[in-house]
């Protein structure tokens, strides 16, 4: 299979590179640009990206290109394409001879890029023709930088400028290697996604024919191979985005060897229990195994107060139901499943410099289920190397509902995180009524999808109101909804204030319990998304 090796070198925008030139068609995967030159040229990648960074190339810490990656070769012997990307671009020219200094004033924003005629290049091609093929003269690049070059390595002319950068590219006059000081991979980059086409297509000579179609195709002939006609499948089936489509996908691959398990843990939303069963039961050939242990999780919850402790009390007790239905399945097919399935996805497998690797990225509690390694099952993870939007496109391609493929992301400990203190059955009641009305509402307004998340919160305080003449002291509930890109950082979202204002109405009047609501306008940080 093609494929395009981006090196991290820590910018916050190497997932964005990997988008674009999967959008060019050519599948692409990120690695720190410590590892060894071996294992890289061992992927055998048609071209290289080397991302931005944060910083400077003489800093102390700062990650340095390795020689044997500008010498790598293809199959056929000719020399392996190089894109660097601003600190990419310093790094290549740090370690070929070039200068590097910092820039009288950091460069941050929209500046418009010249094309410079090549010394060496095809007069009537124009230098540096097959990077820049279809982007027009004085188009917008965006700029974000402290260092720039000043004085080009031995062999490099420069094939762009801008207003404040004399060298806003550059390329080898001998080996297909080239760089960029701008970001073509944001979206203020007006040409920025033809320049990576441009670079993935013409320079390294990719076909393009990679898509999340023709990944879904490779992946169910290998779900197939892997599992057999004898061995099965488990899922824990959550209802959200990545297992639903981990189950469809899996489905077409080995329709009833697979067993779909969802649990109902007391801490669901309304009617969502009956909703995922719907969405699937009849619609795809699978083992759907509904188990409802609501009572046991609420139990367990009862008196808890603890955020990490209600984590933990669901996550065991979750593993506890996982287990004994893993046993019935057991029983009903006459063997143990071999494998189990799950929707994790690229963004938390990615070791990237500017994550510190998957350590800090995945928080355990994003672990699906947490299920332990004695379960002794051996794991399939289709999405491994998909981000989500990919996922959605796979999901929608594969016929499961848009409800669910379109769904905000919801936390396995449910609403047992949404009632800060104690989780009580009627406190459920409630803020189930009051987060049905937020998000319908939402829906119907057209703003569901405008945002990353949206719920209700219920509070462990009490306030006075007024009902009709009647004075009352009930629940406050608090409305959040945020904007993010991957739950990590979040704006709360400006939602209308009429639409806001009519949502509280809702609450108060048809949720009897509840006579007050508030809006919550902190970001992530110093706040995080749930409460608890
Ligand atoms: P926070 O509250 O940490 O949330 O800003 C970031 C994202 O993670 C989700 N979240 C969880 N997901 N189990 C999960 O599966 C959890 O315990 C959990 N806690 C938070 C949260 O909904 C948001 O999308």
């Amino acid at each position: 299979m093609e494929r395009i090796v981006i090196l991290d070198f820590g910018s916050q925008y190497t997932q964005l590179i990997a988008r674009r030139v999967r959008e060019a068609g050519v599948f692409s995967e990120i690695h720190p640009c410590t590892r060894p030159v071996e294992e890289i040229a061992a992927m055998q990648p048609d071209g290289l990206v080397l991302s931005g960074g944060p910083l400077s190339v003489y800093d102390d810490e700062a990650p340095q290109l390795q020689p044997g990656l500008l010498e790598l070769e293809k199959a056929g012997g000719e020399p392996v394409p190089v894109l660097g990307i601003c600190y990419g671009l310093q790094a290549m020219a740090h370690l070929l001879g070039g200068d590097v200094e910092a820039a009288e004033r950091r460069e941050f924003g929209p500046a418009d890029l010249e094309r410079v005629p090549s010394e060496h290049g095809n007069a009537s091609e124009g230098a540096g023709s097959a990077l820049f093929a279809g982007v027009p003269e004085g188009s917008t690049v965006w700029m974000s930088h402290g260092d720039h070059l000043t004085a080009l390595p031995d062999g490099y002319e420069a094939i762009a400028r801008t207003g404040n950068a004399p060298v806003a590219a550059v390329r080898s006059t001998r080996r297909p290697h080239y760089g960029v000081q701008f970001h073509p991979e944001v979206v203020h980059t007006d040409y920025g996604r033809a320049v990576l086409e441009n670079f993935a297509l013409e320079i390294c000579g990719c076909e393009g024919d990679w898509s999340p179609a023709s990944f879904v195709k490779t992946q169910v002939e290998s779900i197939r191979a892997q599992v057999g006609a004898e061995e099965h499948v488990l899922l824990g089936l959550s209802g959200g985005v990545d297992s639903s489509v981990a189950a469809a996908l899996i489905s077409e691959a080995i329709g009833e060897q697979l067993h779909c398990i969802f649990v109902n843990n007391g801490v669901l939303r309304k009617g969502e229990f009956e909703e995922v069963q719907a969405a699937f039961r009849g619609h795809f050939d699978l083992h759907l195994k509904a188990v409802d242990a609501s009572e046991r999780f609420l139990e367990r919850l009862d008196g808890v107060t603890d955020p990490e402790k209600k984590r933990v009390a669901v996550g065991n007790t979750f593993i506890e139901v996982f287990e004994e239905a893993t046993d019935e399945v057991a029983e009903r097919v006459g063997k143990k499943p071999r494998y189990l399935a799950q929707g994790t996805l690229y963004p938390d497998v990615i070791e990237s410099v500017s994550t510190g690797g998957p350590s800090q990225t995945i928080k355990t509690h994003h672990n699906v289920g947490g299920l332990p390694e004695e379960m002794g099952l051996e794991l399939i993870e289709p999405f491994r190397e998909l981000f989500k939007d990919e996922v959605r496109e796979i999901g929608r391609l594969l016929s499961v509902p848009e409800r669910i493929v379109g769904r905000h992301p919801f936390p396995g400990p449910g609403l047992a995180i949404r009632i800060a203190g104690p989780v009580e059955r009627e406190k459920l009641r409630l803020l189930r009524e009051a987060d049905d009305i937020f998000v319908s509402a939402l829906r119907e307004a057209g703003l569901y999808d405008e945002v990353w998340q949206a719920f209700a919160v219920l509070l462990p305080v009490q306030t006075v109101g007024v009902m009709g003449d009647e004075r009352t002291y009930e629940n406050v509930c608090a409305l959040r909804a945020v904007e993010s890109v991957d739950g990590m950082t979040a704006d709360w979202a400006k939602l209308p204030h009429d639409f806001l204002g009519r949502v509280a109405g809702r609450v108060v009047n048809e949720v009897p319990g509840i006579n007050r609501a508030v809006y919550d306008i902190t970001c992530k940080p110093p706040a995080t998304i749930e409460w608890e």
